[in-house]
């Protein structure tokens, strides 16, 4: 990123609210022997490429706007995805902040031959809407919560914000 100047904190008055149907993405791709380890897995490192490129579908499609990866905040990895296997991601946005939004992540694997679905990973990732033109942080729209699981993942995704900041202020306090 350009070295920006801090101005006054972006305003969202005036945008509209989304539902969270309106960021849900999803992609897949099949398993190819170049992306394998030597037991023929797919390598952790390119499940978090796609996780990252997932989830900022999700985070653009909310915002409507460019988008930077801002941070992890959780991935596991419960299962591997086999070669020749098809990967299969979705990604929702789970919670608005400010200029800042979290994004769910969840990883399948499908067996082309049997059509077994198996749940691989999970991951969080929050993502900083970018103004096209000024290049600063810009405020997101609020989402319109309906389901339960909704409401869930939205009180989660406040609490691991919550975390990782006390986590900041503690690595930045044993720096001074
Ligand atoms: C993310 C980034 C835009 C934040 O810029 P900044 O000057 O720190 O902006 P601010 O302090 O005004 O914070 C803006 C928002 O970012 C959030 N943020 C900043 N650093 C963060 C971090 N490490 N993790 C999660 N959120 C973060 C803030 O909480 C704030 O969210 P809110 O408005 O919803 O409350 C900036 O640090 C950056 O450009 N980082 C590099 C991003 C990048 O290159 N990613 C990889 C390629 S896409």
């Amino acid at each position: 990123m350009p070295n920006r100047k801090k101005n006054p904190p972006p305003s969202d008055a005036g945008l509209k609210p989304k539902p969270i149907s309106a960021s849900r993405s999803e992609m897949a791709e099949v398993v190819l022997p170049a992306l394998t380890n030597p037991l023929g897995k797919l390598l952790g490192g390119h499940v978090m490429h796609l996780v990252d490129i997932a989830a900022a579908m999700a985070a653009s499609r909310h915002s409507n706007s460019y988008v930077v990866t801002a941070s992890v905040d959780y991935i596991d990895f419960r299962n591997p995805i086999n070669v020749g296997e098809f990967v299969i991601l979705k990604s929702q946005v789970n919670r608005v902040f400010h200029t800042s939004m979290e994004v769910g992540v969840k990883v399948f694997s499908e067996n082309a031959l049997t059509g077994e679905r198996k749940h691989t990973t999970t991951a969080y990732v929050t993502f900083v809407a970018i103004d096209a033109i000024t290049r600063q942080p810009r405020a997101v729209a609020p989402l319109i919560l309906k389901t339960a699981e909704e409401k869930r993942r939205w009180r989660e995704a406040g609490a691991r914000r919550k975390a990782r900041l006390a986590l900041r202020y503690k690595k930045s306090r044993e720096k001074d």
